[in-house]
């Protein structure tokens, strides 16, 4: 399968420019996250508070599990969490090719520190935890992927220019 996956942590602009690719290379698009939210019939919040995080983290299996059936390639943004697991990573392997899209913790600061829909950011220090996760979690996203993008200071033009000559 060659679909494109889109990695990285919450706010890396995994959606946008997700969106925005499927569109130039007319592809569809699809994130785990809305799947989810619209099988659950709630929000990726609701999920946390009511069922926890281990709960939403099978729900992730499960819905990386479906898009095997797709007939076609998807561009797939993936929620910021999905590659933890090494069972999911190897399914993202063989759903196509990942690309993470790398980001600072102050670009992401910048771009959630009003968010209210990230549950693990709901807390006193977002910017810490940010970087927390970042330091824990860069390791694996650069494992789990098979292109690196740096996002930092760039547009979402620039940044699907630089996924479309990277994975053609
Ligand atoms: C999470 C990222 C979120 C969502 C959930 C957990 C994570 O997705 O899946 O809040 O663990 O990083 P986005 O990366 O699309 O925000």
């Amino acid at each position: 399968m060659s679909n494109i996956i889109l990695i990285g942590y919450m706010g890396c602009g995994k959606s946008t420019v997700g969106i925005r690719l499927s569109y130039r290379l007319k592809m569809p698009y699809v994130d785990t996250d809305k799947l989810i939210e619209k099988e659950q019939m709630t929000t990726i919040s609701q999920i946390f508070e009511t069922k926890g995080e281990a709960a939403f983290r099978e729900m992730e299996t499960e819905c990386l599990k479906k898009l095997f059936e797709n007939k076609q390639d998807y561009v797939i943004a993936v929620g910021g969490g999905l590659v933890l697991r090494e069972e999911n990573r190897t399914l993202v392997r063989k759903l196509g090719k990942a690309v993470y899209l790398r980001a600072k913790p102050e670009t992401i600061y910048e771009r959630l520190k009003d968010d209210t829909t990230r549950p693990l950011l709901q807390c006193e220090d977002p910017q810490g935890k940010i970087c927390a996760m970042l330091k824990e979690r860069g390791p694996i996203y650069e494992s789990a992927a098979e292109f690196v993008i740096d996002v930092d200071g760039k547009t979402f033009d620039e940044i699907m220019t630089e996924i479309e000559e990277t994975v053609k």
